[in-house]
């Protein structure tokens, strides 16, 4: 791809829309030494639809409290700050994307349980190697491939031509991005990440997920959400674009060090979680 068709790309990608305030300042709170949960509590009770996400999640068995949690103070102090943020920043990501045609939704449809296919094997896979934050797992699941959504919605033509590239020639979708685009989904998804402030962690994971041993000191993350979303492709949860499921990196495989027993416990824990978390985010 030319220089100018780059430059085309990313500028596109400057058109792209911003989150929403609640959710900006709730990142710059997070951010904040001296922000209280009462602070933050207040910014989020301010936003029904949030709160109401909010308190939905806390209750549900994602995070399995035995208790019914009813306020958002008390979900703030459960949780934490970080875990709340990129909760609710994960929640508020697919809306800003809407697409124009019911082809394109039926796309995004299947993306997105594909997203939270990859983000609930994310979590398991950590839990089995009793990673301590499975919630930042979740959520580099969950937006992994959003570089995808910004094709899909912002370049319909190229998106169009790599799919037709994709069915006719039997391709994976990177390498039909790559043909047509002259990057992938990783590097977009990156842009964007960059775009919106997000953690450098979760935009080395977006950056990296399809080559973990290039995301230094994220690569056990990286192999994790790498994993994970071919898990997610051998069970067919959603579609990524492509219906193939392609071979574990090495590199990946061989830093998890999981016995490959334990990789059908983690399918049938997605399974298992896919549509009772599912209707939290769907
Ligand atoms: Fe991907
Ligand atoms: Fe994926």
């Amino acid at each position: 791809m030319a220089v100018a068709d780059i430059k085309r790309l990313i500028a596109k990608v400057e058109d792209l829309p911003t989150l929403p305030r609640t959710v900006l300042r709730i990142t710059e709170m997070v951010n904040d030494p001296r922000a209280s949960a009462r602070d933050l509590s207040r910014i989020i009770t301010d936003d029904q639809v949030l709160t109401a996400r909010l308190l939905k999640l806390v209750n549900s068995s994602f995070y399995g409290f035995p208790q019914r949690v009813s306020t958002v103070t008390g979900a703030i102090v459960l949780i934490g700050f970080d875990a709340i943020r990129n909760l609710l920043l994960t929640t508020s990501v697919f809306d800003l994307f809407p697409s124009p045609t019911s082809r394109g939704r039926r796309h995004q449809e299947s993306l997105w349980d594909h997203s939270l296919g990859c983000a609930i094997g994310a979590k398991a896979i950590g839990g089995i190697l009793r990673y301590e934050k499975l919630e930042e797992l979740f959520v580099a699941g969950l937006l992994h491939d959003i570089g995808k959504i910004v094709t899909m919605t912002m370049l319909p033509e190229q998106f169009e031509r790599i799919t037709s590239r994709v069915i006719e020639d039997r391709l994976l979708i990177s390498n039909a991005e790559a043909e047509i685009l002259g990057c992938t989904h990783a590097d977009i998804g990156r842009l964007l990440a960059q775009r919106w402030n997000l953690p450098a962690k979760l935009m080395g994971l977006i950056e990296h997920h399809h080559h973990p041993s290039a995301a230094g000191a994220w690569a056990t993350e990286a192999s994790i959400v790498h994993l994970a979303d071919i898990l997610t492709r051998a069970l067919s949860l959603g579609s990524g674009g492509d219906d193939k499921v392609p071979s574990v990196d090495r590199f990946a495989w061989e830093l998890l060090k999981l016995k490959e027993g334990s990789l059908d416990s983690i399918m049938a824990a997605m399974l298992d979680e896919f549509d009772d978390i599912g209707s939290f985010f769907r």
